[in-house]
């Protein structure tokens, strides 16, 4: 049997026009404890997914009406959460499975359905949303964290995308240790770059205006809180995501000259990940209104983080955030907060 221990994703769609290959896979689905939406062309099946919202789709590409080409695309330009598709496709008809890849299907499934390959792409498909879970489940205590520093989800979201489109640009151009497994918990984990805040004091985290030494020096603490609880983990459990994140939230204060804290690591002493992620969080602190200041103009974000290219921050990453700079600017400008919070020292 198929281990589907997760709720919502219980439901499948099922978008078949060929009546005999519908109930054959509804009838092993159900004995599978599914529950199961069916549609007899794509017109129908979107009907469906509009009404239902399953987590699942099962769809043949030629349909009458509306084909599943078209399903596709309109289930990824309307889902609110990420949904599986699954398309069933002839052994012969490599094109027609390369165009539905490309309009953003999951996987495939080759006609006539073959039991233990239906089993096989289901389990892929949970093995995602346990991942997906994983990474709300990570959002949601990195929010927490940093609510107490009055900061908004948007800023961890921000920080995620643009960490993201940096590792991309990064991978284009000859950093073949981000592979899409490794960028992908970058991302992940960029978000919990300040988890360490949750021990600085409110007097101190949410002060505003300069800090004294002292403040400085206590508010510095985070990296090593943080970092150090992580540390802690990944020796336990010797998870490769850990190792990521540990290097995350203890370095993404370092600086390229060896000037940051709390290591004073210098250039690739620094763990590539903190380098793409401090790099983002500067940005996004510059870019976007924090109660000590507005928001910076393009052309004053531009020349900071130049001026600091192997000063603060990696070369190799501030250029790929040039190459990058139009796609980053929509993020903050998408993902604008009405108020940002006080972080009084996060400036290069
Ligand atoms: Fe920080
Ligand atoms: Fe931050």
């Amino acid at each position: 049997m198929v281990n589907w221990d997760l709720e919502k994703a219980n439901t499948v769609l099922v978008v078949e026009d060929s009546r005999f290959q519908r109930k054959t896979l509804v009838r092993q689905l159900k004995g599978w404890d599914f529950d199961i939406l069916e549609a007899s062309n794509g017109k129908e099946g979107l009907e469906q997914f509009e009404r239902h919202s399953p987590k699942l789709v099962i769809t043949d590409l030629e349909m009458p009406v509306m084909d599943g080409f078209d399903v596709i695309r309109s289930i990824r330009k309307y889902e609110l959460n990420y949904t599986y598709i699954i398309v069933l496709t002839a052994l012969a008809d490599k094109e027609n499975l390369v165009k539905a890849l490309e309009v953003g299907a999951d996987d495939f499934i080759i006609k006539p359905v073959n039991l233990e390959e239906l089993k096989v792409r289901l389990g892929a498909a949970e093995r995602i949303f346990r991942l997906q879970s994983q990474d709300k489940l990570i959002f949601a205590l990195a929010q927490l964290a940093d609510c107490r520093s009055e900061e908004t989800g948007n800023h961890l979201r921000r920080v995620k995308i643009c960490t993201r489109l940096l590792c991309e640009d990064l991978a284009h151009n000859g950093f073949d240790v981000l592979t899409s497994a490794r960028i992908g918990t970058i991302e992940s984990m960029s978000v919990l770059h300040d988890i360490g805040k949750v021990a600085i004091p409110d007097s101190v985290l949410n002060k505003p205006g300069k800090y004294t030494k002292l403040e400085f020096r206590i508010m510095k603490k985070h990296t090593e809180v943080g970092g150090q609880l992580l540390e802690d983990i990944y020796q336990e459990t010797g998870s490769e995501q850990l190792r990521v994140a540990k290097d995350i939230v203890m370095h993404h204060h370092e600086k390229w000259d060896g000037t940051g804290y709390p290591h004073q690591l210098k250039g690739e002493e620094i763990p590539l990940s903190a380098r793409i992620v401090s790099l983002a969080d500067v940005f996004d602190a510059l870019g976007s209104e924090r109660c000590y200041k507005p928001s910076f103009s393009r052309e004053k974000c531009h020349d900071i983080i130049v001026s600091e290219r192997g000063r603060h921050f990696d070369p190799d990453v501030v250029d790929a955030f040039l190459r990058q700079e139009d796609e980053l600017w929509v993020v903050l400008q998408q993902l604008r907060d009405s108020f940002d919070g006080c972080e009084s020292e996060e400036i290069a």
